[in-house]
């Protein structure tokens, strides 16, 4: 009797022991460093659902979460482009999908192909094409998505409006009788926070792309559509007067802080990405509502954040890990439930996500795709950096011709490239 329990013991510890083998040869050691610009409200607690998974997962590496502060990576890219060019590249770093990672990155040769990862991890049938074509270059794949934004988002408060009996503005004559009627009232009709440089940028990514449309948006970053276009003027005369509805203080204010205005009934609308429903969650407030910016529904602006997998970098092995936990089921779930934007995955169950995010899967799949700029979908980031420089001082000199000429020789100078 004992012979036969001792046996059966045995047959059980060897059966155990060769199940616990491929687990024991993913337990990883030592440290991984990942630097990413998420320290708002929302993004935040997206990295952190990361974070957790990563450290469930490999309990014995030391997670270095290396933020750099500021809306759009305004300081986190130079610092990483410091460290990679300086030859100390960070384990991994948060680039956009688009022109941002292929121009930068990719052609130059800082960052290593990840087309076996995508292969053993089954992300070429998880990830539909449109985003897998963004991270495409030569035949590889060259970062991890994590997500989905949408850039043209009318975020309102709805005690304002329901108070002044104001629907949605769906075009632009609309919008400018809401922000005369709120004016009126001693609302701030239109917020903006334009300290960090590229708010401005992402307001009017939005108006270029409702003045016109969806295609010919796009041209504009192909040259296929010439900036002197008349459409691109009345874009920028259009901005202007927007501008001329702001609150006074927008350039003390990050993107964030300007949204404090529609937290205290202060202020009733603001164009930003739907990193703002992830940050209106993290302060805990639910009196918004949204709608596509002015003449643009139908039409999802796009971006999308991932990371890159740098040549030389000190963890490769722990580094890899990181990267699936971003490209798996259970890490696009949490992660952008927090973050307020969609999975890149088309898999990931959603039914419990908020009504917006529900909306914005629906029009993700439904709609016309265009890219952002400011984001890095569109054009290289020296082309992006100029727009934004030149649409940011374009709200303190709302100069329309002066404006204009410096976006043609821009646009000149990048196409050429
Ligand atoms: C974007 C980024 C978003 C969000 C936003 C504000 O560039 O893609 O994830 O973080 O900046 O910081």
């Amino acid at each position: 009797m004992l012979r036969k329990l001792l046996t059966a013991l045995v047959l059980v510890s060897m059966v155990a022991v060769f199940f616990a083998l491929p687990v024991l040869a993913e337990s990883l050691s030592g440290k991984v460093e990942v630097n990413s610009w998420w320290t708002a409200g929302g993004e935040a607690e997206g990295l952190n659902a990361l974070i957790k998974i990563y450290e469930s997962k490999y309990p014995d590496v030391e997670f270095i979460n290396a933020t750099v502060a500021g809306g759009a990576g305004t300081n986190a890219k130079a610092v990483f482009k410091t460290r990679m060019l300086g030859g100390d590249p960070p384990d991994t770093f948060q680039v956009h999908a688009g022109h941002e990672l292929i121009d930068t990155w990719v052609v130059p040769g800082y960052v290593q192909p990840l087309t076996d990862l995508y292969k053993s991890e089954g992300w070429t049938n998880s990830m539909p094409q449109g985003v897998l074509d963004i991270v495409s270059y030569q035949g590889d794949y060259w970062s991890v998505p994590v997500n989905i934004h949408r850039s043209n988002v009318l975020w309102f408060n709805k005690t304002i409006f329901t108070k002044y009996e104001i629907t949605p503005p769906s075009n632009f004559d609309q919008f400018f009788e809401v922000c005369d009627k709120l004016k009126a009232k001693g609302i701030v009709p239109f917020v903006m926070g334009t300290k960090e440089g590229w708010e401005a940028g992402h307001v009017f990514e939005s108006v270029l792309l409702g003045k016109l449309g969806a295609d010919d948006y796009k041209g504009l970053w192909t040259g296929e559509v010439k900036w002197s276009d008349p459409r691109v003027t009345d874009a920028l005369e259009t901005f202007a007067k927007i501008a001329s509805y702001l609150n006074t203080d927008h350039s003390a204010l990050t993107w964030d802080e300007a949204g404090q205005y529609l937290l205290k009934d202060k202020g009733a609308m603001m164009i930003m990405g739907d990193w703002t429903n992830g940050w209106f969650m993290s302060v805990g407030f639910e009196d918004y509502g949204w709608a596509p910016s002015p003449n643009t529904a139908g039409i999802f602006l796009a971006l999308s954040d991932s990371f890159a997998l740098p040549k030389g970098c000190k963890n490769q092995e722990n580094v890899v890990a990181w990267l699936k936990v971003l490209g798996s089921k259970e890490g696009q779930y949490g992660f952008n439930k927090a973050k307020g934007s969609i999975p890149a995955r088309t898999d990931v169950d959603i039914s419990d996500y908020n009504d917006y995010l529900k909306s914005a899967a629906k029009d993700w799949q439904k709609d016309a795709i265009s890219p952002s700029v400011v984001h890095g979908a569109a054009a290289s980031e020296g082309w992006s950096t100029e727009y934004k420089d030149i649409i940011s001082l374009f709200v303190s000199k709302p100069d329309v011709s002066y404006a204009q000429k410096a976006l043609i020789t821009a646009a000149e100078e990048y196409l050429k490239k």
